[in-house]
Formats: C-alpha cells, structure tokens, sequence
C-alpha cells in the first residue's frame, strides 16, 4: 500500500518543508542532532576537569553506531570530518599502481589521486563508463591494484553492482565513496576495503561529520602516510618520541574531531539503526517510482536508471526543449527544492517525503508544459 506520509518513527524527528527534495546535496538534520548538538554546545560552555573527557564519550558512540550500520566492529571505523578526508587517507595509503576510477564520478574521488600521482605514487586510470562490473572487468589489466568509485552516482543515482565488482577484482582494493549511498541504500558494504561517507547528506547528521570503515586487507595494505598525533599508540603520552601508529582505524585519525559533531553524528546513526536501512530504503523507493511517474505525465525524460536495483533516492530529468533553469523555477513556485544543473534537474527523496512533495513536483513540471 502506498503510504501518503513520511515513514512513521522517522518522518516524526524532522520538520524540513514539504516539497524539499534535495538530499543528495543536504539533508536537514534531525530534532535528535540539534537537541544533541545543544546540549554538547551547551555543556562545553560550562566546562570543568571532567567536561572534555565527558563529551569525548560521543566518538565512541558514533564509531559503534557506524560500525553497526556499515556492518563491520568498532575498530574498524575512524570518524572523519567529511568524506574527501577518507578518500586522501586511502589514496595516500596506495604506494604505486594505477586505479581505476571513473571519470564521471564526484570530484571529491578524483583530486586525491591526481595528488597521488603528482607525487608519484598511485596514479588514476579514468574508466569513461558507468561502472558495471562487466565495465570495470574490461579496465582490468595487471598493474591494477586499486578501484576507486561511488556507491550511488551524484548525478544519476546509478547503484554500483558493489558484490559483483568485488568478484571481478578479485583481492585488488575496492574503495567506496558512499555519500549517496550510506543509510539510505541496503549495500553490501562488506564488499568493500575502504568504505567512506560523510553525515550531512543522506544521514542527515549535518556538516563536518562522517567516517571510514576499513577491512582488514585495507588495514594491512593502505600506508598511514597522513596519520597524525590522535592515531598513534598512547596518545596520551607526552614523551618526545614517536610513537607507532595505532593497530587499528583509529590510525586514519589526524587530530582530534569535535565531540559537538559526534554527539550529533551518533544520535542521526542511532535514528537510522532504530529505523532501519530496509525500511527506510523502502519508503526512498516508493516516492522515487512515484517521481518517474511523475516526470514522465508531462513528457519529462528520466536520465537516471529506473530498475529499482540500480537506483537509491535520486532521480534526475530533463524537460526536452527546455532550460532546466525554467524547470527549476516552476518547481520553486509550488516551494519544491530541486538541485539545477545546466542540463537536468535532480530530484531527491528521503524517508521523511510525503505524497505531497510528489504533487508539487507534478503540478511544477505541468505548469512548464502547459506554458509551451
Ligand atoms: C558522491 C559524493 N562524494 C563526495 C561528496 C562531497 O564530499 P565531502 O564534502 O563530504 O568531502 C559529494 C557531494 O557533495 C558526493 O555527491
């Protein structure tokens, strides 16, 4: 049955406005991370001898919460600020070879290995291809040691076949750049060595939050070259000398992150975990069918996959003969928020959209075709 509301016991935690369909470049956060952001703020702002050691309690937390949604145990997970930090520490990591990478991915996966190889360590091999198994097989050659893509596509909302590349790679890296991806989609993430998201899109956990899970392959084969102060054994102690790195992913780990964003970032995975990725992947993908829908009634063409196993929450389109910008400025008018590129518009829908948002866009790309 199709639900007309959000999906209950996750809808109820947010208040974005109706028609915002814009998650794939921000999800607004939860009533669960502001009140956790406050208090964390709020505590900080009266600190005694116990109050950082006592906010620092929210990293642990946060890495158990990550560990559990990406599959995998707590030291195997580093908190990160952002995705892109992942994506530097794995290329980084990767001491020569060639990586193939898709060359239509998210920047974010493209400037550390050309870092990489300006240094004259690993170096990109662009795959000119949407990244199915059969493609990344036809890439393949010896010198390969490393695959580097998006688990959802920021553009089309292509859902890379994860399992099945693994078996094409065979032991080679896989590194997963799951942005669009993490929380919203039920991946195999274990397929992965390198498995990095950030928290303020899809986990709607807000800015400067996110992490890494790392296999045990990664552990061994991925150099620390950018592991810092935090990463080391006895962090604590001050001895002049250098300690060695720590055994496990905490060695990813620069400096020490804000217990703010932890607070906030465990209480948006805790939301996610007592939801489920199932059911939230479920709702993601009756509101995404009823988008094409949608799109299509007034002759929209759909650029993203339409077979549900190849998609996640995104839906792109274009209007044929007319300017996305005149799309986008329909959409507006019935207070619907699209992303707007030069040549489509993306549409976006969580587990908190109502049917509702579905008939905005409706009557946003009707009006368009009325007006022609
Ligand atoms: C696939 C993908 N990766 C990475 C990013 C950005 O990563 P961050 O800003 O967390 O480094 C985005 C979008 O902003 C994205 O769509």
């Amino acid at each position: 049955m199709t639900r007309t509301t959000g999906l209950p016991g996750y809808a109820e935690h947010f208040s974005e406005p109706e028609g915002y369909l814009d998650f794939a470049r921000y999800g607004p956060p939860s009533r669960d991370v502001l009140d956790a952001t406050a208090a964390a703020l709020a505590a900080s702002a009266r600190a005694d001898h116990t109050t950082v050691n006592d906010l620092m309690w929210a990293e642990p937390r946060a890495r158990a919460a990550a560990a559990r949604l990406a599959g995998t145990d707590t030291a195997h997970i580093a908190l990160l600020p952002n995705t892109s930090t992942g994506l530097f520490h794995a290329a980084f990591g990767i001491p020569s070879g060639v990586v193939l990478v898709p060359s239509a991915d998210f920047p974010a996966n493209h400037y550390p290995w050309r870092r990489t190889a300006a240094l004259g360590r690993a170096e990109p091999r662009w795959l000119d291809a949407r990244p199915t198994p059969d493609a990344v097989r036809a890439a393949l050659t010896d010198d390969v040691v490393a695959v580097s893509l998006s688990a959802v596509d920021f553009r089309t909302g292509y859902r890379a076949d994860l399992a099945a590349i693994r078996e094409v790679i065979g032991d080679r890296l896989l590194v997963v750049d799951a942005m669009q991806g993490l929380g919203v989609a039920d991946l195999p993430w274990e397929a992965a060595d390198v498995v990095v998201a950030g928290g303020q899109k899809w986990l709607r956990a807000s800015w400067a939050t996110g992490f890494a899970a790392l296999s045990d392959r990664a552990l061994e084969r991925l150099e620390p070259t950018l592991t810092g102060w935090t990463g080391i054994e006895d962090v604590a102690v001050f001895d002049d000398t250098e300690h060695p790195v720590a055994p496990d992913a905490l060695r990813w780990s620069i400096t020490n992150l804000s217990p703010v964003t932890a607070a906030a970032f465990a209480a948006a995975l805790e939301l996610v975990e007592r939801v489920t990725v199932p059911a939230i992947a479920a709702h993601v993908a009756t509101r995404v069918d009823e988008l094409i829908d949608a799109v299509r009634a007034h002759g929209g063409e759909i650029l993203s996959p339409t077979a549900p196993h190849e998609r996640a929450g995104i839906v792109s389109f274009r209007l044929p003969g007319t300017d996305p910008a005149r799309v986008a400025e329909a959409l507006h008018a019935q207070e619907v928020t699209p992303s707007v590129r030069a040549d489509s518009v993306r549409l976006s829908a969580h587990a908190s959209t109502t049917a509702g948002a579905v008939e905005r866009v409706l009557a946003g790309i009707k009006a368009v075709a009325d007006s022609r």
